[in-house]
């Protein structure tokens, strides 16, 4: 068989099982086309798309204004590496610094790579200018985390399956209960070392866990009392996912009218990646201001394609789109009625205990073990009904459609929820 022959999918299944290594496990359903908040399998079959994968797609899939930068910039210029100048990095920074609030920001590629950077900036903060001595730095995070993939990452997870057999593991990090203001005091307190505390405004990978109201702005002015810096992890949860263009969404220029409801949290490090290109390409992003950012110099850190002219093109479309089609505000509005919808089905469902979740960031807790298989079963359901969506973990299965639907089209999802689940009651 050529490659190059059109596919069906159980071909592509097993081309992927034979040659890719096993690293995921997919829901079987292979895509060759997405459009909006829609996606067709190889078959011409249509889908609701429910994952945005993993929230990078926010804008939705092929969004004609960052495909169109993406194309222009490609036919231009596509990488020069950071050994010359290019005449949209400086562009693209100022933008992205000027929309966050930022006095600077450091490209990357890749939300791990973001992490990293964030993590290496804040080390160096610690020795340079809080004066913590040499290779003393501890950094807290949470339990449950999920911040990546790389070996330093990992070694703070407490998730079995990214952890096992990847040692030794990279040393500094203390973990603490996650919405525990009492025990990040007390790491705090007991640890004159702490250079900063990473921490998603919503705890995504997990299961959308969303804290509670203030802990966010508490936390933050607990590391301001100790010194330390508020790294916010906004990979999944930035760029409008949450209903606000940041989930900590502090002192931004964007226009959003629910800013005002909820404590504002100005990271002293934001991290992005994902939906900073709308899925169109892999951009991530570190923000701080000059007191912090300055500690990095020539040669401390960079990435060959970190702050490509595709990349900054990209970025810059996808950003627009969200601020022009108010996509903050959609999501907002569409995940009130989501979860309203769906309480109305669980006030009489065996099979479903709640929804959680703020914006179009919701997950739903199955009433089954976290080591069943009904939550993989109902996703597989959901397929043959139409809407893509996968657990997170065990017995709990997220719910992220791109940000541009429309309340028809989520009504719609919806009723193909309610209707699979109900094959489940
Ligand atoms: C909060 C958070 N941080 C970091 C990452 C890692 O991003 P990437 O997969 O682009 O490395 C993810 C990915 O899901 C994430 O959800």
């Amino acid at each position: 068989m050529a490659v190059l022959e059109k596919l069906t999918s159980q071909q592509a299944i097993d081309l992927e099982n034979k040659y890719g290594a096993h690293n995921y496990h997919p829901l079987p359903v292979v895509l060759n086309k997405g459009e909006g908040v829609y996606v067709w399998d190889v078959e011409g079959k249509k889908y609701y798309d429910f994952l945005s994968a993993y929230s990078a797609v926010n804008q939705g899939h092929c969004h004609p204004k960052i495909v169109g930068a993406m194309v222009n910039q490609a036919q231009t210029l596509t990488l020069t590496s950071r050994a010359f100048y290019n005449d949209k990095l400086g562009e693209y920074e100022k933008f992205v610094s000027e929309f966050f609030g930022f006095d600077k920001l450091l490209p990357m590629n890749t939300g791990a790579e973001a992490v990293e950077t964030a993590l290496k900036i804040c080390r160096k903060w610690a020795y340079e200018k809080k004066g913590i001595p040499e290779n003393e730095a501890q950094i807290i995070v949470c339990e449950n985390n999920f911040h990546g993939r790389t070996t330093t990452i990992i070694s703070f997870s407490n998730d079995p399956v990214a952890r096992k057999n990847f040692g030794p593991y990279t040393a500094g990090f203390i973990k603490i209960e996650y919405d525990n203001l009492e025990a990040l005091e007390q790491a705090l307190e007991s640890n004159k070392n702490v250079a900063g505390f990473l921490v998603e405004p919503i705890q995504g990978e997990a299961g959308v866990y969303v804290p509670s109201e203030d802990y966010l702005s508490k936390a933050k002015a607990l590391c301001e009392k100790y010194g330390v810096l508020f790294i916010a992890d906004e990979v999944q949860t930035g760029i409008a996912r949450t209903g606000r263009l940041l989930a900590t969404c502090g002192n931004c220029s964007c226009s959003d009218k629910n800013c005002s409801n909820e404590p504002e949290v100005k990271p002293d490090i934001l991290i992005l990646g994902k939906a900073l290109s709308g899925g169109a390409y892999p951009v991530s992003a570190v923000l701080a201001n000059d007191p912090i950012m300055e500690v990095i110099r020539p040669g401390n850190h960079g990435s060959t394609f970190g702050g490509n002219p595709v990349a900054a093109a990209v970025a810059i479309a996808a950003l627009e789109v969200v601020r022009d089609e108010k996509l903050a505000e959609n999501a907002f509005e569409l995940g009130e009625l989501f979860r309203s919808e769906l309480n109305k089905y669980i006030e009489n469902s065996s099979i479903v205990n709640l929804v959680r979740g703020k914006g179009l960031l919701n997950a739903i807790v199955i009433n089954d073990s976290e080591e069943s298989e009904t939550a993989w079963n109902i996703c597989v359901a959901l397929k043959e009904n139409g809407l893509l969506a996968k657990p997170t973990h065990g017995n709990i299965i997220r719910f992220a459609p791109p940000l541009v639907m429309n309340k028809e089209q989520l009504l719609e999802c919806v009723s193909i929820i309610t209707k699979t689940l109900q094959e489940f009651e």
